[in-house]
This record gives C-alpha cells, structure tokens and sequence, in this order.
C-alpha cells in the first residue's frame, strides 16, 4: 500500500487547474491526487480525466463518506470557504485552503476551532509571499540590510477582461466587491513586515462603470506601529502588474513579481553624473544577475512559484507534524484588516444595498 498522502481538490476552477495542480505533480513522491470535487460535474470530470485523478464527484459530503482522504484542498470560492472546510477537519482530513481565508473573523474562529479540536492542520494560502524574491526582501528586511523598516508600496493590477469585465464573476458578490478578492493579497504581504494595524484609509474610482462593480480603482492605506503600508490596486487597465516596494532607513528594496526580481537600492543617491551611472550599473547588475539566476532555474525545471512552495512546505508540516507555513491564526489577521478595508469603503462610499 502506498504511504503517500491522498488529496482530494474541491473545486476544480482555475486556481485549482493553474496552480494546485502543477504544484501536487511537482510532488508526486509525497502525495497522490485521488479525487475531484466539484458541484459543476463536467468540470470536475475533465479535469479528473486530464490529470488522470481516479475519482470524481460533486459533493464534499459524499466524496467524504466514500474515500479515505488525508487533505483536503478547498479552491471554491471564498464564500463557502467555511462550511466545506470545517466539514474536511471534523472528517479527519487537514486542510488546504485557498485565501481569502473566509468572508468573516467568525468564520475564520470556527474553522481554527475546528482544526484544534480535530488535531488537523489548517493551512492558508498566502502564495504570493512565498514567491522567491518576495523572501528573499523578507529576509533582507530581517537581516537589516536596509536599516531598519519605515514602511511600503504596494501595487496589484489585473486586465480588466480577467476580473471587473466579467458580470456573473463570484468575485462581485464579495463584501467590498472586487478588492474582497484581490485585497487579501496585498494585505497579507504587508502583515509580513507590519505590526498589528490599527487604522486603514481607502480611496476608490470608478472608471469602467459597471452595473455590477462599484468600482474599479482602489487604493488603500494601512497604518501600524512600525510603519505604513500603501496599496495601489487596479482593474481598469489592460496589464498585469505585481509590484512591492519597501523602505528602510538605509535603503529600499523593490520586487517585480512579473519577472520574479528583487532590486536593492542604497542610502544614498543624488543627480550627479558620477551617482547616475553608479546607480544604473547597480541596478543593471541586479537585473541581470536575477534574469540568469531565474533562466537557469527555469531550465532545470527548479523554478518554483509561490504555490508550489507553501503547498510543499504545507506537505511537510503534516509530514513531520510541524507547524503549517501559514496558519489559521494568521489567516484570521488578513480577514480582521480586510474587514476594517471594507467596512471604511462602506463608511466613505456607502453600503450597496445587494451585498
Ligand atoms: N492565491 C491565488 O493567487 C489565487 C488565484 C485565483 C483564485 N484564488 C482563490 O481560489 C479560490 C477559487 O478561485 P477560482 O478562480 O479557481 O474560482 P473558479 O470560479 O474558477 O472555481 C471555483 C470552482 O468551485 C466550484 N464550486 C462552487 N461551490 C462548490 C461546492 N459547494 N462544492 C464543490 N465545488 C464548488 C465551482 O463550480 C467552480 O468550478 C477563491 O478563494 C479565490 O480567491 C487564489
């Protein structure tokens, strides 16, 4: 018999296809994909057929009281997080679950209750942060290599045929709209440097107008102890971006998420002829140094995206029965500033009368 843990996919949309997918078949060693679960049942029959998964069906319920699963990896949407994750933990399975980590800290309670009380293991996606050159900024930041930290720039932008475009996308039933779907990204990326936030400010525009989203443009402001984090994020235009940009008192750090960089500047820089051309070559050096770097991973198949690490590292924790990459806990804190975002988006702009 095989000693692989078996994981079963509820949900088989695109994270699920994109990403979770990939990033098991990265790890076949440890883990065999048993089953696909999805409520729309031609989607989860392709995709079990495509990635040669034995079983199908399209009720957790069901799937729970036929198969012996040791993880289950929740990628429906955010909205029925909760109940299909906690039903996973009272089954016996540990947990895998795509971020938002619910739509309430409530929620969120019950599903860390739920994992503790079940001695199960409850991870949450927060991929982004586990993408190479965002740890390697994470652990320059911790090494002081820019002095010590002031604050940081976020920017997050998505064609808008991808998300706002999209009329019956579940992304607009969300409170606060589109920004319940993209803003768990940027805000868990600032708790990574942040202390407990404590207030936040939030600007919108509409630009595309809609009927079914309220806005397209946002922009918001978090604000902590040690310092303040700003967060640009777009829908309205027609490029990707991924951006993060982090001050220190003796320098910055700024991370391309697109061509997966990290780019360090130092203390000081000023207009002169001499500072012009010192600069650029620094940051013509590190440039290139990151392409090759990231070209020769890439063609050695090591490259790794931020799924594929947190899933892995998420693995290993049930492996070794360690702490998960991300916990509940700190999925909770995300959901607890989203909320405070939300709630001052509906202070400022007023409350839609759907959601
Ligand atoms: N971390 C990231 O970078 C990232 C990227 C995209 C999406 N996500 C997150 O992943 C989750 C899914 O997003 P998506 O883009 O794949 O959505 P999607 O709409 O493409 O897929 C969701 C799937 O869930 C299925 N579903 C709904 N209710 C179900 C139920 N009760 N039982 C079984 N299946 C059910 C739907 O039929 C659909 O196929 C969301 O939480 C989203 O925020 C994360």
């Amino acid at each position: 018999m095989s000693d692989k843990l078996k994981v079963a996919v509820v949900g088989c949309g695109a994270v699920t296809e994109h990403r979770h997918i990939p990033s098991f078949a990265r790890i076949k060693n440890k883990v065999i994909l048993q089953a696909a679960c999805d409520k729309n049942e031609e989607l989860a029959r392709k995709v079990a057929q495509h990635y040669h998964i034995p079983k199908v069906y399209t009720s957790q319920t069901e799937m729970l009281k036929s198969e012996k699963i040791d993880i289950v990896d929740v990628c429906t949407p955010p909205q029925i997080h909760a109940p299909i994750a906690i039903e996973a933990l009272e089954n016996g399975c540990h947990v895998l679950l795509e971020k938002p980590m619910a739509l309430t800290v409530s929620d969120c309670d019950k599903m860390i209750d739920a994992a503790r009380k079940n001695n199960r293991k409850l991870c949450i996606v927060h991929n982004v942060l586990f993408h190479p050159p965002l740890v390697k900024a994470c652990k320059l930041v911790k090494e002081g290599a820019i002095g010590n930290f002031i604050g940081m720039r976020i920017l997050l932008a998505d064609p808008k045929d991808e998300m706002i475009m999209r009329k019956d996308y579940w992304i607009h039933k969300l409170p606060g709209g589109v920004i319940g779907e993209t803003g768990p990204h940027p805000v868990y990326i600032s708790l990574a440097f942040l202390d407990k936030v404590k207030a936040v400010e939030v600007f919108t525009k509409s630009y595309l107008e809609h009927p079914w989203a309220r806005f397209d443009e946002f922009r918001f402001e978090l604000d902590a102890d040690n310092g303040l984090s700003s967060t640009a994020i777009s829908y309205s235009g027609e490029r990707y971006a991924a951006e993060v940009e982090i001050f220190g008192s003796k320098g910055a750090l700024y991370v391309d998420l697109q061509s997966m960089l990290c780019i360090k500047h130092g203390p000081k820089t000023s207009l002169s002829q001499g500072t012009l051309v010192k600069t650029s070559l620094s940051t013509v050096s590190q440039t290139l140094g990151g392409i090759i770097a990231n070209g020769l991973k890439a063609i050695t198949g090591q490259f790794k995206v931020g799924h594929d690490t947190v899933i892995e590292l998420f693995i290993d924790s049930v492996i070794n029965d360690t702490t998960p990459p991300v916990t509940g806990e700190q999925g909770r804190e995300v959901i607890r500033v989203l909320d405070m975002i939300v709630n001052r988006l509906y202070e400022k702009y007023g409350k839609p009368s759907e959601n």
